[in-house]
């Protein structure tokens, strides 16, 4: 595929009150995260990750799952996701009525005791109730791939991992899944691997790239991505974010400026990059810190220019 060819619109995720919040050691009031929620949904996100039901010892900035999920005005058309990682999760994500909900697993053996304390084998075999309870009860089911090209414990991750990690989320009923650069270290050949291998189980309008920024490949990687007619993405408002298990990674690319990229190559997303622009500037006055968008602090001394 050329990139006159690439696809004509993109579905973008933003993870940014999920992905984005989890990672910051400050307490971030609930209040915050949903009016982050609604500012997103504003600017024309159709689909966001709103938090996580997760063990508040693990990741105590999630704990507000509740206040934050019951806070929120939907708006009818944009769907709510959330991440679940056993039952007990479920259970109580279900109360909340999510759209979508998230297991998510990993292509390192390392990293998957690191983050949810269990085996790869083993975290297929609690995700399974999980899916098959959502899907019985009318929600959506998205696998999350972490570690999907390097990983911090193992290095290099083969994409036959990939593979198969792809193909047991499948079987036990995943519905699509993202392809994550947990720790940024891809390049878009070794991305396009990683994709290609969870294309082997899921068609082409059920992968997304999650691309974390660490090394600045987020948006090349991106590009290889579109290449090969990938057109689910997630990415994260002012480039918030990262795991809490997997220490020096930085946050996803930042929406801004994947929104910029597609934009400029004529490819539709449905945001509006102004109010996006401003939702990141929001959200950086409330943590104390300027956005990560390299499109975000461009505009910005723009308008004060
Ligand atoms: P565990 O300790 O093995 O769980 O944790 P357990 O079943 O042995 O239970 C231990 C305690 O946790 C018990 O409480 C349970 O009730 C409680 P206690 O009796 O000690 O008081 N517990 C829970 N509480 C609330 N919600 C739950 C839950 N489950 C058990 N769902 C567990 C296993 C998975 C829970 C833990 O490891 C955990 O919470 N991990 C969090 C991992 C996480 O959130 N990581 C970040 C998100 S993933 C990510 O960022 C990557 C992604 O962006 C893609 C990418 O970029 O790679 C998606
Ligand atoms: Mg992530």
């Amino acid at each position: 595929m050329s990139f006159l060819s690439s696809p004509p619109r993109t579905r973008i995720i933003d993870v940014g009150p999920r992905d984005g919040l989890q990672n910051e050691a400050q307490a971030v009031p609930a209040a915050v995260k949903v009016e982050l929620v609604q500012r997103l949904q504003a600017a024309g996100f159709k689909e966001i990750e709103v938090t996580s039901y997760v063990s508040p010892k693990w990741v105590p900035q999630m704990a507000d799952n509740h206040a934050v999920m019951s806070g929120i005005a939907r708006q009818a058309g944009v769907r709510y996701s959330v991440l679940t990682p056993n039952l007990k999760g479920f259970e109580a994500a279900v109360l909340d009525r999510p759209d979508e909900i998230v297991v998510f697993g990993a292509a390192s053996e390392a990293f998957s005791q690191k983050n949810i304390n269990c085996s790869m084998a083993e975290s297929i075999e609690r995700f399974a109730p999980v899916v098959e309870a959502a899907r019985a009860a009318g929600i959506a089911v998205r696998g999350a791939m972490s570690c999907t090209v390097g990983c911090p414990y193992e290095g290099d991750i083969p994409p036959e991992r990939v593979r198969q990690l792809a193909g047991l989320m499948k079987g036990i009923g995943v519905q699509r899944v993202d392809v994550a650069d947990t720790i940024g270290v891809g390049t878009p050949l070794k991305v396009q691997r990683a994709l290609e291998a969870a294309l082997v189980h899921f068609d082409i309008n059920h992968v997304s790239g999650h691309f974390h920024d660490t090394y600045g490949q987020a948006l090349s990687n991106t590009l290889a991505a579109l290449h090969m007619g990938v057109w689910n993405f997630q990415s994260s408002v002012a480039g918030l974010g990262g795991c809490p298990y997997a220490k020096g990674a930085t946050g996803n690319v930042a929406s801004e400026d994947l929104v910029f990229m597609l934009h400029g190559m004529g490819i539709e997303t449905g945001i509006d990059l102004d109010a996006l622009i401003d939702a990141g500037i929001w959200i950086g006055e409330q943590l104390g810190r300027p956005s990560a968008s390299r499109v975000a602090r461009a505009v910005l001394a723009k308008r004060k220019g």
